[in-house]
């Protein structure tokens, strides 16, 4: 959704954005060329991406500020008064997928998953460690994973004669004893377990929490499954209504003006099939903007 997350900013001629997910630096890279005039501060809890995007963004040295951090804490340390414009494009990167040191990906060499290396739970705490009902509860509620009770028992019984070690181990044990679909099997096995290790619908919730304060400023946020995208698309129904009068009542006592400012897109933005073609994963994106009056 590259040119559509330029698009959502293009208007943007003052001010600072923030890039809450730096990954390779890609779209800031972009807003920095496209907003001559702005300021952009980048966000990513993951050293190599900022390490990477650091040598990318050189250029702009004197417009940008590079943190690292959790995007849900980093956004409430900003000075919110001169922010016009916030983007998360929440997920893992193709950098973290495609390095089989990291485990996100099927061929992963290790049971990890952590997009900060430095934090405590990894993949294969979760794993080796939850107990079956956890396990149960991430795949059914992270992963929608259908079959669930069966995984969660299957995955507790092996692990009691040999411990997983790596994401491949896992991947080749889900395909074996989930139904084919058209996707891996493992697909929503690995989702749950990342979502969990990095509490990433924690950190997306902290994240609208805190934007809630903001004024005068364009969010835009790109999300890869339903669960994200649901969290999003009613966290904008809701800063949209001017009535916050109970359901129920009887008629609106409210002053009918809470409405925080409007959603610019009614329906989200999905990849064009272009897109999907040079860059598959872009299938599952979501893109959706709100503007903060
Ligand atoms: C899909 S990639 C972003 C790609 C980026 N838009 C680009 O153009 O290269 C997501 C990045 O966000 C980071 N990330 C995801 N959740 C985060 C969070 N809660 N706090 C900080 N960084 C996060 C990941 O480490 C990853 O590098």
């Amino acid at each position: 959704l590259f040119d559509e997350v330029k698009d959502t900013f293009v208007d943007i001629h003052e001010g600072t954005i923030v890039d809450c997910t730096l990954g390779y630096g890609g779209h800031s890279e972009a807003l920095l060329e496209q907003n001559d005039s702005i300021r952009l501060i980048g966000i990513d809890r993951d050293d190599t991406a900022l390490a990477f995007s650091a040598k990318r963004l050189e250029r702009f040295r004197d417009r940008i500020d590079l943190k690292k951090g959790r995007f849900s804490e980093m956004i409430a340390t900003i000075d919110s008064s001169d922010v016009r414009g916030v983007l998360a494009d929440i997920g893992v990167s193709s950098l973290q997928l495609d390095h089989a040191g990291r485990g996100f990906g099927f061929e992963g060499e290790v049971l990890d998953m952590r997009m900060d290396q430095s934090a405590s739970l990894s993949a294969k705490e979760v794993v080796n460690g939850y107990s079956q009902s956890e396990l149960e509860h991430i795949f059914k509620e992270y992963g929608e994973v259908r079959e669930y009770k069966k995984i969660a028992a299957l995955i507790v019984q092996q692990r009691m004669k040999k411990s997983f070690e790596s994401a491949k181990e896992l991947a080749t044990f889900c395909a074996a004893h989930l139904r084919r679909a058209k996707i891996h099997p493992a697909t929503l096995v690995f989702q749950a377990i990342r979502i969990e290790v990095n509490g990433e619908l924690a950190e997306l919730e902290g994240l609208l929490d805190t934007l809630r304060r903001f004024r005068n400023c364009r969010v835009g946020i790109i999300s890869f499954h339903s669960l994200e995208d649901r969290i999003v698309k009613n966290r904008f129904k809701e800063w949209s209504r001017n009535c916050i009068c109970d359901a129920n009542a009887f008629r609106c006592t409210c002053g009918n003006d809470h409405a925080m400012g409007k959603i610019i897109t009614k329906k989200p933005i999905i990849a064009t099939e272009s897109e999907i073609r040079t860059n598959p994963r872009s299938r599952s994106a979501k893109l959706r903007v709100f503007d903060i009056g």
